[in-house]
């Protein structure tokens, strides 16, 4: 069944009037990601908060090709495994064949429990056709994700390298300069966030997705497009925890092969449906080219910041 799903455009900075729709079934010259962050059960009574949001993924957006976790998985220090254990049981649900996580400032109390349960490093790189994706961490279990200068480096390396790559970074609180409605609470921002701000003037990235900020969408707008940053569309994905203020709620962005435009769509759980004028349309620096869709890890100890060619 072609489920037609509509949303209209939110963002005034984007321009853009007409109402959006994706088919739940995917065509096949599309590439879509879901993205989700502060999942975080308290216990077992709120496992069903990520298990509605896996089962409406699974049952009404069959055919995602990649998932990213922006932080915030687990709650606390104590029993971390068995939370890590169940997050990768239950996403298996899913069907999505690929995912990336970072650490959140939960799981920065206890960073050697993420690391061997997640398995992958705290920050790296994915490249996948012509996105290329850069995840960082939080590296303290402070709330304004602090990283550190040597992992700043590595990130305004490949921005500036791989300017014929549509950008994505990936952090779990936001960017100080976003616009977004969290940034104006000195402990949903970035630490530091000046010297990211200083590189995206001249070398914009396309997208910045971040969690962290739990209110709903309905209260406070997820997506900002700031006039400072007119290249850049900062999206908040979280939540999938269910509080009196937060609904289970998460992104979808879609790529189409050959279009330099990008769908951001905002997905509520409960209802099964993308929340209502919520969508929008973001003009992209770099047109999606679709490739073979399979990602390739990229370290920062390379030496080279450049991402090799595809053959
Ligand atoms: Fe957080």
């Amino acid at each position: 069944m072609a489920l037609a799903i509509a949303a209209g455009l939110a963002v005034a900075a984007c321009h853009v009037s007409a109402r959006l729709e994706i088919p739940a079934e995917k065509p096949r010259d599309v590439f879509r990601i879901w993205a989700h962050s502060d999942i975080q059960p308290v216990d077992e009574k709120e496992f069903f908060h990520y298990e509605t949001a896996i089962d409406d993924i699974a049952l009404s957006l069959p055919g995602i090709d990649l998932a990213l976790v922006a932080g915030d998985i687990v709650y606390a220090k104590k029993d971390a495994a068995r939370f890590y254990r169940w997050f990768l049981d239950t996403r298996e649900r899913a069907g999505i064949p690929h995912w990336f996580e970072i650490a959140g400032n939960h799981e920065a109390r206890d960073l050697d429990a993420y690391l061997r349960n997640i398995r992958k490093p705290l920050h790296y790189a994915v490249a996948v056709d012509n996105i290329l994706v850069i995840l960082m961490s939080d590296e303290k279990r402070t709330p304004q994700s602090e990283i550190s200068q040597t992992t700043f480096e590595w990130w305004k390396g490949l921005v500036i390298a791989n300017r014929d790559r549509i950008l994505i970074t990936v952090t779990h609180a936001c960017l100080a300069g976003s616009g977004l409605g969290s940034s104006r609470f000195p402990t949903m921002r970035m630490a530091s966030s000046k010297r990211f701000e200083d590189v995206l003037e001249k070398y914009p990235v396309d997208l910045w997705i971040s969690g962290h900020n739990h209110i709903t969408s309905s209260i406070m707008s997820k997506l900002s497009l700031p006039r400072a940053y007119p290249r850049t569309l900062f999206v908040e994905v979280a939540s999938i925890h269910l509080t009196a203020l937060s609904g289970i709620e998460s992104c979808v962005f879609e790529f189409r092969d050959g279009s330099g435009t990008c769908i951001v769509l905002q997905r509520d759980h409960q209802s099964g449906r993308f929340a209502p004028a919520s969508g929008v349309s973001h003009e992209l620096r770099v047109p999606y080219r679709r490739g073979n869709g399979v990602p390739e890890i990229l370290l920062p100890d390379r030496d080279d910041a450049r991402v090799p060619r595809e053959p």
